[in-house]
């Protein structure tokens, strides 16, 4: 083999090698692998002058071509495979699905403040050994009113700004105003000793504002038994409420009327801003109810009480308007 050729072979290769390592993308490199080993590449042409030569220099000279063609396929393999994976790589970040920005639509939900307080003053009375029950939120008028000792006409039923539902007789058919119809109904078709509980909607034409909405929820109590006392029901009120807001708090029972308690009461509860929020109204079973419930009042003896469980959910969590519950902004609601 001549040296000149030789020289010729080592900077071909030095200057392929540059050549190769420049190239950037796939097309070029096909295009750079048939100039340096297609048929006018300097490979081929180097081969034809070897039958010039003689036998000797010949099997020098191939050998030489050779090595010089493979280690040119070598390179070119190299930087295929590099330019792929660089091309495979911006696929895979252009075609890339973000599953964390998916997951932000697709929180789970979780229960309403109101289903979840509903839920805990349940827990608290079944504790105290008290049964839930629960009535119809379209009631007749005697179990609403009737029953629970307004007599027809009787001014205390303006306590309650009563929705009538167009069924029957005119005023006959109600949204109830309150949960002490369920009493009625409790009393109806249970024998007493009587330990229940009573949560439920109840309706009143009232203009929503900060403490009012025209819908609202509640939570009764009724117990009846033998020789119960308005010591009994201000005890239990007071275990109630410190199960459910934690020992520290202040209440107060206030004088009050309702037609079908006898004597009758507010529960308060102290606010931190030093005011008082009432929370239920409660007392001693008027015989009549007992009663109109079918049960002799010379046997038995009870109270009521009927608390705002909105209003429970609002103190316990700090909330200061009634409304926020009820406007189901989820970034109101998700705090808790
Ligand atoms: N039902 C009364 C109200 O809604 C509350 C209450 C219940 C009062 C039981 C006394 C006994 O205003």
């Amino acid at each position: 083999m001549t040296s000149d050729l030789d020289q010729h072979l080592t900077r071909h290769l030095a200057e392929a090698t540059e050549a190769v390592a420049a190239v950037v993308d796939l097309d070029d490199l096909r295009a750079l692998d048939a100039e340096l080993l297609g048929k006018a590449s300097v490979v081929i042409e180097a081969r034809r002058g070897l039958a010039a030569m003689d036998a000797e220099q010949r099997k020098d000279a191939g050998r030489r071509l050779n090595e010089v063609r493979a280690a040119l396929e070598h390179l070119l393999a190299e930087r295929r495979s590099t330019l792929e994976a660089e091309a495979r790589a911006v696929t895979l970040e252009a075609e890339r699905l973000d599953l964390t920005e998916l997951d932000t639509g697709r929180r789970l939900g979780h229960r309403h403040v109101v289903t979840q307080t509903w839920e805990r003053l349940e827990d608290i009375f079944v504790g105290m050994g008290f049964t839930v029950a629960e009535g119809p939120e379209i009631e007749d008028e005697w179990h609403n009113f009737g029953a629970l000792n307004f007599p027809p006409d009787h001014p205390a039923r303006d306590m309650y700004d009563t929705l009538y539902v167009d069924h029957g007789e005119p005023g006959s058919t109600l949204l109830r105003t309150h949960t002490s119809p369920v009493q009625i109904r409790v009393m109806e078709s249970t024998e007493p000793p009587i330990y229940s509980i009573m949560p439920g909607r109840v309706f009143r034409s009232d203009t929503a504002d900060a403490t009012h909405m025209p819908v609202f929820h509640q939570i009764e109590g009724l117990v009846v038994d033998r020789g119960i006392t308005f010591g009994d029901m201000a005890g239990t009120m007071d275990a109630f409420t410190k199960a459910y807001f934690g020992r520290e708090f202040t209440s107060r029972l206030r004088p009050s009327y309702f037609p079908f308690t006898e004597p009758s009461a507010e529960f308060d509860i102290l606010r931190d801003d030093g005011s008082w929020l009432e929370l239920a109204g409660c007392g001693m079973v008027h015989p009549s109810v007992l009663q109109a419930g079918g049960l002799d009042p010379e046997i038995w003896s009870g109270f009521a009480f009927g608390f705002g469980l909105d209003r429970l959910a609002l103190m316990r969590h700090g909330i200061d308007d009634l409304r926020e519950l009820f406007r189901n902004d989820h970034r109101f609601l998700s705090q808790f």
